[in-house]
């Protein structure tokens, strides 16, 4: 059976990418510190798939540790490395934490997949890297340009980009994907994996969730005054699981030795632009609960509007995003309940 190694395996998309491994029938071992994540997210993969991924409570930092789970597991054919931290706003006020967390993760594992000489190596990257995209350049492509990162995180993801390119221009054993994200929400239709924030909410969908249920008074809609048609920024939503879906596609690739390149890159998201106005909207309608919100002043940094271009992950990788923003909304809302029942919040 081939083995998959999932770093950040506890995280909101390393889980639900997990459930879609295990029923694409590959075996996975998860490899988390729970920085910010819990074991319990474990136990709710196996009540999905009927089976429990092998678990390390390991930070991908110390390579000492890295090496005693490589060395034990055989047959591994291929890393998905997620394991990173991921807030924006924190990386500003502690880049250090972010440049050494997220590039010495990077290179560890990088190390481990030369060393084992995998099959191929899926990196977590995000459409943080094309900025604001210039007039006229939505949806973004691929081959869009790459803008300077506004923050250390999306710092982060550029130099990753980079290294895996370098290393895969001077031959490595092993081949890559970049995979480049949009705005990943939503949870699993069964409300046993979703996304739980550290304290406030800084994304939308988990603070309308919040505002739901009751925790926060209101949602502050950041500006209306950007050239959008409802004046609110425009975005990406992408379907955690069909998201989880792609990264199937693209290990499959890799290990099935279809891809000719040394490294390829794709956007995923659902090619559809959708403003904050809109997301309430739907939200609203999906699950016949009122979201009370206010006009804020525009939140500092944010891009007006991106969504993407998805032909080549269409064509290439055959996926495509399914699920319909209205089913995404409604089972991020049944994990909110479940959040609830569980008095987890
Ligand atoms: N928004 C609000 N109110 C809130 C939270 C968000 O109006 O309480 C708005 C934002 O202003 C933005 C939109 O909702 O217009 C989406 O904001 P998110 O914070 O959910 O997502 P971002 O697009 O800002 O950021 C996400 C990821 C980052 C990643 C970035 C890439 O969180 O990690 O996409 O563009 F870098």
């Amino acid at each position: 059976m081939s083995k998959i190694v999932l770093t950040g395996g506890c995280g909101f998309i390393g889980s639900h990418t997990c459930v879609q491994l295990q029923n694409a029938g590959y075996d996975v071992i998860v490899i988390d510190n729970l920085s910010n994540s819990s074991a319990d997210v474990i136990d709710n993969i196996a009540k999905i798939t009927g089976k429990r991924p092998a678990f390390y409570n390991i930070d991908c930092c110390d390579l000492a540790a890295l090496k005693e789970v490589f060395a034990k597991e055989s047959d591994i054919v291929g890393v998905v490395h997620f394991a990173a931290s991921k807030a924006v706003g924190e990386s500003v006020l502690k880049p250090m934490l972010y440049y050494r967390n997220n590039i010495t993760s990077l290179l560890n594992m990088l190390d481990m997949a030369e060393q084992y000489s995998l099959k191929g190596f899926v990196f977590s990257s995000s459409c943080t890297v094309y900025g604001e995209p210039d007039e006229g350049n939505n949806p973004v492509r691929e081959t869009s340009p790459i803008k300077p990162a506004t923050s250390p995180y999306g710092n982060t993801k550029q130099i990753a980009e980079e290294i895996i390119t370098d290393l895969m221009k001077a031959g490595a054993k092993f081949k890559s994907i970049l995979l480049r994200y949009f705005n990943p929400i939503g949870a699993h239709p069964t409300a046993f994996i979703g996304e739980l924030p550290n304290g406030v909410p800084q994304n939308l969908l988990p603070y309308v969730c919040q505002t739901a249920m009751g925790i926060r008074k209101e949602l502050s809609v950041f500006g209306d005054d950007y050239e959008t048609p409802d004046g609110t920024c425009i975005r990406d939503y992408i379907d955690v699981n069909d998201l989880a879906k792609a990264h199937v596609r693209a290990i499959d690739r890799l290990v099935k030795g279809e891809q000719s390149e040394n490294i390829d890159v794709f956007n995923l998201g659902t090619g559809r632009g959708v403003s904050v106005l809109e997301l309430v909207n739907t939200f609203m309608e999906a699950t016949g609960v009122k979201v009370p919100y206010k006009i804020a002043p525009r939140r500092g940094g944010d891009i007006e509007k991106i969504w993407g271009n998805v032909d080549k992950a269409n064509t290439v990788l055959g996926w495509k995003a399914e699920v319909p923003l209205k089913e995404t909304l409604a089972n991020a809302w049944r994990w909110q309940l479940a959040l609830r029942e569980k008095g987890v919040m």
